[in-house]
């Protein structure tokens, strides 16, 4: 008690420093004239979109382009997005980038190509559209160099098949408002389906690539990483997490006791989402709670409800190894690379930082590539905070030990429905390194050569008659 009251003066001191220091804020803020606030919106809308994802090559400076980008139709380099009157868009007035932005065509008249994700834009707003205008053109900093030309083979070298690409799916309005949600589910809505266009990995694809609206949000392979069924379905999605728990994952990569995020979801997360406002993030999270339930037979439970802590781990320690590394069993190989971390019975630290296996979507899911992914590549993010960092096992571990691994992780600690093989594990090996948005545009090319091809087909057939 008398620790307390000879507190009290401190903390009221504490009290008025933190009020002076708001009001120096907010002094400060005010200071920033409206065209400062513009380019500051800009800026923020820049980064919810993730434009520097795309448009800076590893070790290049923010937005100067040349990033390569394979795609199933060959090699697309981004473009000098900077103010640059030479080499970039510093000759671009507000309509040419509208129209590059939300329609996908050049100041020259050229059809863009889909890998930049114009469909997504095309519903970013005349307000934020204007912002991100003042942000290029005066709060990038110009840089003079080219960024190498892109050559697609025929027919994808004529960018005027885009055109009939962007007839089918190319939906030109900006994000109107639903009348029946409230001010802060439609934000929501407009951040996911617009800039950040959560949908462009997590809902899956029909033949022609195109995203198949019925299960929007129902989970889609992207390779080999698996983003996830994040629809409000309380078995098959996200139903069960609380909306605090969602905006925290966003934020940070983590909802202690349920999920980590690692491969394009870390990127996602460190370069784009960590960076929006929490009044931001909670309109995302509560946008997802009410999407329409897509429901998964298969899903008795929520991902992050299975597994027991094990408890067989302690006894075989001491016990004589097989000669042959691939003989080594499951709980051998779990004791000599994981428990040293993830702990002998598989519920991490008390804290959370090194996390539990055991409730963990990435186990739980009837999709077991991330666990594989995880192994193998290790989970890398760079929050403001502090780093996270588990090493990669590729380089220590065979296919067939991770498949005995996963196999016996899967049994102990997640889904005991889902096995691994040892043929998914070398085909995930083999998947090259994913890339964040990239795979945005892997998929936005590989619908725009589906489409021409058709065209071509089509027209070839017409021609035999
Ligand atoms: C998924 C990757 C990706 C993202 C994200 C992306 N772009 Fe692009 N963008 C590209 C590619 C690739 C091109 C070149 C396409 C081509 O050559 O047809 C391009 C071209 C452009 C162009 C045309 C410039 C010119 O004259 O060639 C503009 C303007 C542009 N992007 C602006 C933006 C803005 C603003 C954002 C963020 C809101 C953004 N981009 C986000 C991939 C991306
Ligand atoms: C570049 C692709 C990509 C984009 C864009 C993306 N995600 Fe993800 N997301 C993934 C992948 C892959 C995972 C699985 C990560 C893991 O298990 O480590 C994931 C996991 C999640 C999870 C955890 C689900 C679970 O069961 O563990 C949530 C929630 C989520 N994403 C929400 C979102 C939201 C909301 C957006 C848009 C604001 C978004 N994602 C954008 C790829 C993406
Ligand atoms: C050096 C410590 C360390 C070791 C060793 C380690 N991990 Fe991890 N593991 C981590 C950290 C750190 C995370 C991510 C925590 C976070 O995201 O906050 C993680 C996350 C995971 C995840 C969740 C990934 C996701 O996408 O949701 C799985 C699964 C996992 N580890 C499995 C394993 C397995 C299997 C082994 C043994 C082959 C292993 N770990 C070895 C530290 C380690």
């Amino acid at each position: 008690m008398t620790r307390f009251i000879s507190r009290a003066p401190v903390r009221r001191l504490t009290r008025l420093a933190l009020l002076l220091g708001g009001l120096l804020a907010a002094g400060a803020a005010a200071a920033d004239t409206p065209a400062e606030a513009l380019i500051k919106q800009g800026e923020y809308v820049a980064t919810a979109g993730d434009c520097v994802a795309c448009h800076s090559a590893a070790g290049g400076k923010p937005f100067a382009g040349g990033l390569a980008i394979a795609t199933p139709l060959g090699t697309i380099f981004s473009s000098n997005i900077t103010p640059s009157k030479s080499h970039g868009i510093g000759d671009y007035s507000y309509a040419q980038f509208e129209r590059a932005v939300r329609g996908g065509v050049r100041a020259d008249g050229a059809h863009l190509y889909p890998a930049m994700p114009y469909t997504a834009y095309a519903g970013i707003s005349d307000e934020d559209m204007h912002a991100l205008y003042a942000y290029f053109m005066q709060g990038v900093a110009p840089v003079d160099q080219d960024a190498p030309r892109t050559a697609l083979p025929f027919p994808f070298n004529i960018r005027l098949s885009m055109a009939a690409w962007n007839l089918l799916f190319l939906d030109k309005h900006p994000y109107k408002p639903a009348a029946a949600a409230n001010a802060e589910v439609n934000r929501g809505a407009y951040l996911a389906e617009t800039l950040t266009h959560c949908s462009t990995c997590h809902t899956p694809r029909n033949a022609l690539m195109a995203e198949e609206k019925g299960s929007n949000l129902g989970g889609s392979s992207l390779g080999t990483w698996f983003a996830p069924n994040i629809t409000s379905d309380a078995q098959s999605g996200i139903g069960a997490w609380q909306v605090d728990e969602l905006a925290h994952y966003l934020k940070t990569g983590v909802a202690p006791g349920k999920a980590q995020a690692a491969g394009p979801m870390a990127e996602a997360i460190d370069h784009s989402l960590s960076h929006l406002s929490d009044a931001d993030l909670h309109a995302i999270a509560v946008w997802l709670k009410q999407t329409p339930p897509v429901h998964d037979a298969q899903d008795t439970r929520a991902a992050h409800q299975w597994g027991e802590a094990a408890t067989g781990v302690d006894a075989l320690r001491g016990e004589a190894r097989p000669a042959n590394p691939d003989a080594l069993s499951g709980p051998q190989l779990y004791d000599a690379y994981c428990a040293s971390c993830h702990r002998p019975d598989g519920r991490g630290t008390p804290d959370g930082g090194l996390p539990p296996l055991l409730h963990n979507t990435a186990l739980g899911r009837n999709n077991s590539d991330n666990l594989v992914m995880a192994i193998l590549r290790g989970v890398q993010r760079e929050p403001a905070a502090q780093a996270v960092n588990m090493p990669a096992f590729a380089p220590l571990l065979s296919d067939t030990q991770v498949t005995t691994l996963s196999n016996y992780l899967l049994t102990q600690f997640g889904n005991p429905q889902m096995q691994v093989t040892p043929e998914r594990v070398a085909q995930l090996r083999a998947g090259g390194t994913p890339s964040p948005l990239l795979a945005v545009a892997r998929y936005g090319m590989a619908a725009g050569g589906v489409i021409v091809l058709l065209l071509l087909l089509w027209g070839w057939r017409r021609r035999q008659r």
